[in-house]
Parts: C-alpha cells; structure tokens; sequence
C-alpha cells in the first residue's frame, strides 16, 4: 500500500499534523496503535505556558504561540465537525501557601516580564476575595489571565473526527513495528498488517517514539483522578483553573448531554518515572487527593468520578523534537512532555510548513534531535588540530604512557583544516566522532580496560551480554568501570551458536543498556557462530536473526564473512551496518579478505565497520584507507604489551587512514617517476 505521507502515532501531535498536511492537498496515512491509550486522553488539558513558569526561552515562545493559535484552530475544527473542543480561555490562578512565599511574589514568573502574557501577583485578601473556597493557608498568589484550557478528550474526539471527515485515512490498531531504512531514507514502515511504504513519514509516537528510533524519549507516568461537582452545587464551583505545587485542579464544564459528561473537577498528577507501569496507585491517588483538598477544601465531600494514568513523553531537557532526521523523508514530532496538547497546533503548522514548503521556523532548531549527540571530542578536533590527546576524560595513563603521549603530542604539526573536513559516523540516525569502535575483554585487567577505551578515544564499546551475566573475569563491575554517560554501549550477542539464542540475549543487552541509563540504545552487535574452531559467522542465522530484530526495532550492527552477497541481504532487511571481518576473531592475520571489503564498501549505503582480525596500527590504517567507516579493534589493543599505547596508536592510525582516504592516494604507475619533475628546467 502506498500513501503520500505516512503519520506514525494517532495522539493529538499525529492527529494535528495529519488535519494540517490533509488541508494542504497531501494524501496522508495515520497509524495508531492504540487511539485511547494516547496520553492525549490523560492530560489535563491545561493551556499553561505561564503557570507551568517553562525556563527554556524558546520553548516559551513555541508555548506562547501555540496558544495564541488556539482560539482560532479549534474553531475551525468545530466548524468542520460540528463538535466542541471544550476550548475555554478561564485563565489559571496559581495559590501560594504560607510556607512556600519563597516561591511567591519574590519570585517573579519568568512570563511576568512579557507584556503579551502578564501575571499579576494578587495578596492574602485579594486572592481569597477573587476565588472563595481556596484553603485558609493560602498567602497569596498569580494571576495568569492569558493561560486558558481546552477538554483534551473531546479535542482528540474532535481531531479524529475532522480528520476522518477531511478523507485522512485514519488505521486504528496497527502497530507499527519497525521503520525500515536504506541509503539516509525510509523505504517502509513494517507493522503488524504487512509493510506500509509513503514518499514521506513521520514519527509522532509520543511516550513510545523510542521503540522505532534511538531517540531519548521516555514515558513519565501521571496518575489523575476526578470528581463530580454534585447537583445540589448551582454553579460550577471554580471558573479557572488552580495550579498549586505539584497539584492542579482544573474544572470541566457541561459538555453535549449526548456524551454524558457531567461538570467536574479535574485533579492532576502524579510524575513518576517507572517506565510503562500501568495502573492508578493508593500512594499516588492519596498524594494528589491531600494536596488537592489543602488547596481547595470543599471538594473533600464531592464524588468521586474517575480513575486514570498516562504515560507523558519525557525527554532528558524536557523539550519537544522536532524537526528533520537522519533520514531525508522522516521528520521528527515527539517529546512534548508536559505540554502535548497545548503545543498541538504549533506543531502541526511548523511540521507542514516544513514538509509541503521546506520552510523551517528558526525556532525548530532549538528543538532538533541533534541536540542530544556527543559533542565533538578530539575524533574530529584530532582532524582539525593536531592529533592530541586531551578529550575532556584524559585517560589515566601510567607516568611512562603519559610521557610517551605528551612526547608524542609535541612532535605532531598541526594540519591544514582544508584538507580535514569529514562528516561524523552516523549509524542508526545517532552520531559519533570517533571512527574507532573497542571492546572490554581479553585485558589482563580492569585498569587496562580503562585506561585504554580512554586512550583510543572511542565513543563505542562493545559488551558481551554473556560474559557480564555470567560474570566472567574481567566482566564484573563493568557498570562501573565505565562512563556510560560518554560512551554507548554496543551489546553483543557473543557465544550464540543460533538465530533464536542471539535474539534472546539482544533483548537481554536492551535491557542491560537500560539499567546503564541508556534507555534509548537500542543497538545490538549480532553474533551468531556455530563453529568454535574458526569462530566464523554463520550467515543463514545471522540473516534470520537480523530480520527478526530490525522488525524489534533493534539497530542491528551484523557481524559477518566478507561476503558482499550476504552483506547487501542484511542491508535489505534494515541492519544499521555491516561488519565484515578482516581476518577471524582474536587471529591476528590483519586484512585478508580486501577484495571483498572494496566490494562491500563500494555497494554499501550503510556504514561499513571492518571487524576481527587487524592486529596492528597500518593494517588500521590500510582498512580505513579503502574507504571503511569506521573499525572495531579489540584483540590487538588488549594482548597488547601495553594497551593504552597501542589503543592511542590505534586511534591515530584510525584517523590517519580515513585522512588519507578523503585526500585520494596517487595513482600507481608502472614506472618511476622523478620526484623533482626534469620538465621546465632551465638548460644552458
Ligand atoms: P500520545 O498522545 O501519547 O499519542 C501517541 C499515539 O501513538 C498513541 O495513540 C499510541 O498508541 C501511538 N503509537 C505509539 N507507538 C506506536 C507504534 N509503534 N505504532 C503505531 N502507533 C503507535 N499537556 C498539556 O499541554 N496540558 C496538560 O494539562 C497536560 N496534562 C497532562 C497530564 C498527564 C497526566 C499526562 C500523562 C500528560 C499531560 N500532558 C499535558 C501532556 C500531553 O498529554 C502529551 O504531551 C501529549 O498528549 C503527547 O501527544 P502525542 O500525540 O505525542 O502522544
Ligand atoms: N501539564 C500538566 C502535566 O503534565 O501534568
């Protein structure tokens, strides 16, 4: 089936984007899992950019310029579908207790200071006289006059409902299980219904984005409950919402008898990091109805209505990502966290702008997904300065390796920027300065290891899911061992002998990954060998393997013969690389298989990692020189005389053969010819 673009996520942010795209003449596919799973549905529904006092300078002005579109976009949706959104410009008064005055009138909001969007500080006696009911303790408080609300249900109602009548076709249901990429672009979305192919896609899966994408998104659970305003109350009790500390009270008025909503009062929640957990809690229930009955008293007598949980989708600076990816026609839209239903259509307007016109808002930059890659380290600086050593985590080298490093840092020139210009190493849309991949075994110790990942510079190392389960020496306390803050981890499926085993401890390395706070790794270095004699790589199960973790949203790094048939297979089934090897695992023999490396490099459109085998610096050099990506060394760096020297040697050698390889070696010629050229010398 093929569609113009394809909207990955049916929540508002999807929704909103496809009604945009749709009235813009493109034909757009929405798939959706779950429709009433979507945070959209939890959310209170608040349009709070000032109360909920947001530092981050452009996300406040993203914030302030989706609710200004607010009124407008959701008449229009009213006026399509005849529905109403609940859209309510209440405003949100935000209490202050005795005891937190800190955090009042002295404390001026940040939107205060923005004649579009004033905050008043009202005292003890004005606050109490303009909301009744509010708690005796309350001191005091802000007035936001421009925040406003809007019934997230209904509004998500009203979206599916436009869109489906503006002839988006909506498929609820479908999971979709894995983005397949080739050469920078999507070629297909497989899913639960078979492959889905657009000339355009984009990601808008909230909470569970990181499931298709190494994007750092991870679910914040908010637990909510309400309560019924009884009959015997003539007038809806609050006409603005209250936003106290870590407690919101936002009240519901009447909404169409037919969907039988009574007026209520919305209290709101909980921000819990525990992963996908289901479920209301009594601790968290209990939590919210203390603090919400402290902050407006009477509702301690009104029934209670409903029970429900969400899961926002937090990332680690709290801002949305949007924009452009690594792949040409995927564009990014998740991330919203706190605010995904106020940003809804700001998002909508800067996604379409971006796709139909090519135009992007300079504010979409603040929000790009680059953000959250390693910043340049020496990987590139040792291409544009001289090749040193300092990185920000200078290894702790022994007195004699740092000698020979500081000896060797004086003695290298600085080189010419012109000629060092070379882009990152991009594998699965995550970026990397370092072209050199290491290991963690076969060192005679720990501190090796350490101070040897830190000399090579790398930004990946490779694990064995095995060996650390297990504990095999060498392999307890590599959590600590290392900073997984600064370095991926690359799991590896070492000593599986079939498909089936390999996949179950690829999972097993996801959720290693995950207790080392890489949430959003999903890489996996696949390793299936049957034969333990030449530890050669069995390319029947690797390729089943492959296929069935890219369909798990893996981003498989296969490890294989040199065999360009093979490796163009694992291409086509979504692997982010390949790695051939260079001669088998631990052998020492260096580049034995160079014809069909050259072959592999030439037909790749993904990253070529030549793996096993390279045993010495030019040998490095010599693979990087034929144009491979980047190298894994494990071997020759750990059995080593000294590691952290050769890891050093290593990584020069690792940039000097990709130097060299973007200068373009001379031709070779049949015969001599003289250094100092005899053409245009002066004769007597
Ligand atoms: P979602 O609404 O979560 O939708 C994602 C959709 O994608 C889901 O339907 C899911 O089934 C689907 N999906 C996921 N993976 C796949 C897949 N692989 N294949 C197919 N479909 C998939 N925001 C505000 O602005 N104001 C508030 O007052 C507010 N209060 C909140 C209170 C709580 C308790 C919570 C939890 C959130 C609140 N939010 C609020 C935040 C807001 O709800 C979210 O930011 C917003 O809903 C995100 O929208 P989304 O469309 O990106 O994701
Ligand atoms: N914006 C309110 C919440 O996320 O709880």
């Amino acid at each position: 089936m093929t569609s113009e673009i394809v909207i990955i996520g049916g929540g508002v942010i999807g929704l909103a984007i496809a009604i945009e795209l749709k009235l813009r003449g493109t034909y757009v596919t929405v798939l959706c899992r779950d429709f009433s799973a979507a945070a959209s549905h939890a959310a209170a529904g608040m349009l709070a950019p000032d109360a909920e006092n947001i530092p981050n300078e452009a996300m406040r002005s993203l914030c302030w310029r989706s609710r200004a579109l607010y009124p407008d976009w959701t008449h229009k949706l009213e006026e399509l579908t005849g529905l109403n959104t609940g859209y309510w410009p209440c405003g949100i008064l935000a209490p202050v207790f005795e005891e937190s005055r800190g955090g009042g009138e002295e404390n001026t909001p940040l939107s205060a200071t923005s004649p579009l969007s004033p905050a008043y500080w009202l005292d003890k006696e004005a606050i109490h006289q303009y909301q009744p009911g509010l708690g005796a303790e309350i001191a005091g408080g802000w007035w936001y006059p421009e925040d406003a609300q809007v019934d997230n249900r209904a509004l998500a109602h009203v979206l599916w409902t436009a869109a489906e009548s503006l002839g988006v076709e909506l498929k609820e249901g479908i999971t979709v299980e894995a983005i397949r990429q080739q050469q920078g672009q999507v070629i297909g979305v497989q899913t639960n219904a078979g492959v889905i192919s657009a000339a355009h896609y984009v990601l808008a899966a909230g909470a569970w984005s990181n499931e298709l994408l190494p994007l750092p998104v991870r679910p914040r659970k908010g637990q909510m409950l309400s309560v019924q305003v009884p009959e015997f109350v003539p007038e809806l009790p609050l006409q603005r919402v209250l936003f106290g500390q870590d407690i919101y009270i936002v009240p519901r008025r009447d909404r169409a008898a037919s969907l039988k909503e009574k007026r209520s009062l919305i209290i709101g929640a909980t921000v819990e990091d525990v992963g996908f957990t289901p479920h209301n809690t009594p601790d968290g229930i209990q939590t919210l109805l203390q603090a919400a009955i402290r902050l407006y008293p009477q509702l301690q007598h009104y029934p209670i209505q409903e029970f429900w949980w969400g899961f926002r989708p937090a990332t680690p600076d709290e801002l949305p990502i949007l924009g452009t990816s690594h792949c040409k026609n995927l564009t990014l839209a998740t991330g919203h966290y706190r605010n995904g239903i106020l940003l809804a259509p700001i998002t909508a307007t800067l996604i379409a702008d971006l796709i139909c016109q090519q135009k992007s808002d300079p504010l979409l930059s603040d929000f790009h997904y680059s953000r959250f890659h390693a910043q340049p380290s020496t990987h590139t600086s040792m291409l544009t300065h001289s090749a040193n050593f300092s990185n920000g985590h200078r290894p702790a080298v022994s007195s004699q390796n740092s000698e020979l490093s500081e000896k060797l840092e004086r003695r290298l020139p600085p080189i010419q920027t012109s000629v060092t210009q070379d882009s990152a190493l991009i594998i699965a849309g995550k970026t990397f300065q370092s072209r050199l991949l290491t290991g963690t075994g076969k060192y005679r110790s720990i501190e090796e290891m350490q101070q040897s990942v830190a000399a090579s510079d790398c930004q990946i190392v490779t694990v064995a899911v095995r060996r650390v389960q297990t504990k095999a020496p060498g392999h307890e306390g590599l959590a600590e061992a290392l900073d997984w803050t600064k370095i991926w981890m690359l799991p590896n499926t070492a000593g599986c002998q079939t498909a089936e085993e390999a996949i179950r401890v690829a999972r097993l390395g996801r959720e290693m990954a995950k207790l080392l706070g890489q949430e959003d790794n999903n890489f996996v270095k696949l390793e299936v060998i049957p034969d333990l004699k030449y530890l050669l790589p069995d390319p029947i199960g690797t390729l089943e393997a492959a296929e069935q973790l890219v369909k798990e949203g893996f981003a498989v790094l296969p490890y294989i013969n040199a065999d360009p048939m093979l490796a163009k297979r694992l291409e086509d089934v979504g692997c982010a690389t390949v790695m051939p090897l260079a001669s088998p695992i631990g052998s020492g023999q260096g580049l034995k298989t160079t014809a069909n490396i050259q072959i592999i490099i030439e037909n790749a459109t993904v990253p070529v990692v030549v793996d096993a085998g390279i045993a010495s610096p030019s040998q490095a050099a010599e693979a990087m020189e034929l144009g491979a990506d980047a190298l894994l060394i494990n071997s020759a760096i750990a059995l080593a005389q000294n590691p952290a020297v050769m890891a050093r040697a290593m990584n020069l050698a690792t940039v000097a053969g990709r130097l060299a390889y973007l200068a373009g070696r001379m031709p070779i010629k049949d015969y001599a010819s003289p250094s100092s050229p005899l053409t245009g010398i002066i004769t007597s």
